[in-house]
């Protein structure tokens, strides 16, 4: 039986190509899609969402806007600069056709958890996770009702590419909101934890070679995904697959190894705001231990995923 399940995205290149393999996966039922600010306002963030939904002819599926920014204070800036002007890597797309609908995210998350049942519902979030933080602060129970939270954010340091992006020890979308981070990952509920250590490794990003691949797929959707991410493999020479692999890690759960640990955020640190403080301590009676809270994803299938990957985006099949 497919796995249902709600993502929550702040479209954004990466999370486009997220939204494609989810609803081309016949092992996920996607019962809706929550927007939030993040790589781009929630207003962009839904425009592009519903431009994908229309590309896959799959504008049944729901829309709905979230939080307009953080419930971190301080002052903040969209992650624009890296997805290109208007979040598709400069691609611009026309009006869609179709409107978002007018519940609001928080409220969505809140129902759909409620009516499917429990432990029905797993949230994948590729995004800041204010959405998901607002709803289990407004229905702590939420935690429990949930099958799973699976989260691309975090730099957990486990390796080489567990350093951040956004700053050298924070992950963008923890760093964009840390506090709703941190209400996530002590809520209770069973959080996976998708971050920079398994998304940024070479053997599972597009190469250069294989974005060329996909100028010559059969399909418009892998043309589609060629153009968004012509500008960061120009300007980087290879596009890392953030968003797609968290989706991927709920398609087949081997393809992800992931450690259970204490984990928490730092939220004001000078150097550090977003920082993903996992324990790797070993403990011993004499050191007090923080209950483990986060399966923490430390290893990845890379050359498994791309294959999945690029199969069901863009219909091109790899050796
Ligand atoms: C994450 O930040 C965003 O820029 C991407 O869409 C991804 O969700 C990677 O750090
Ligand atoms: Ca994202």
């Amino acid at each position: 039986m497919a796995k249902k399940v709600i993502l929550d995205v702040d479209t954004g290149v990466d999370d486009a190509v997220a939204v494609i393999l989810a609803l081309r996966s016949p092992e996920l039922e996607v019962l809706g899609i929550t927007t939030v600010t993040g790589n781009v306002d929630v207003e962009k963030a839904t425009k592009n969402t519903l431009h994908v939904l229309e590309l896959l002819n799959r504008t049944d599926v729901p829309v709905h806007p979230g939080a307009r920014g953080p419930v971190t204070p301080g002052t903040w800036s969209v992650g624009e600069r890296f997805h290109g002007a208007g979040g598709l890597g400069g691609v611009q797309v026309p009006e869609p056709s179709t409107r978002p609908r007018k519940e609001h995210a928080v409220d969505f998350i809140r129902r759909v958890v409620r009516e499917e049942g429990p432990r029905e519902v797993t949230l994948i979030t590729t995004a800041p996770m204010t959405n998901a933080a607002l709803s289990l602060l407004i229905e702590p129970d939420l935690a429990e009702r949930l099958s799973a939270i699976v989260s691309m954010g975090g730099a957990f340091c486990t390796g080489r590419q567990g350093t951040g992006n956004s700053s050298p020890r924070s992950e963008f979308n923890v760093w964009f909101d840390p506090v709703a981070a941190k209400v996530v990952y002590n809520s209770g509920a069973r959080v996976y934890a998708v971050g920079l250590d398994v998304t940024t490794r070479r053997d599972a990003a597009i190469s250069r070679e294989l974005y060329e691949r996909l100028a010559e797929s059969p399909d418009e959707v892998g043309r589609f995904v060629h153009a968004i991410l012509g500008a960061y493999v120009d300007a980087v020479g290879y596009a890392p697959m953030h968003d797609p692999m968290a989706v991927a890690s709920v398609i087949l759960p081997d393809l992800l190894t992931f450690e259970l640990l204490p984990v928490d955020v730092e939220i004001c640190g000078e150097l550090t705001r977003g920082e993903t403080v996992a324990d790797f301590r070993d403990f011993d009676a004499e050191v007090p231990r923080r209950r483990p809270n986060v399966h923490v994803a430390v290893d990845v299938d890379g050359p498994e995923f791309l294959r999945l990957l690029l199969d069901r985006v863009a219909g091109l099949e790899l050796g």
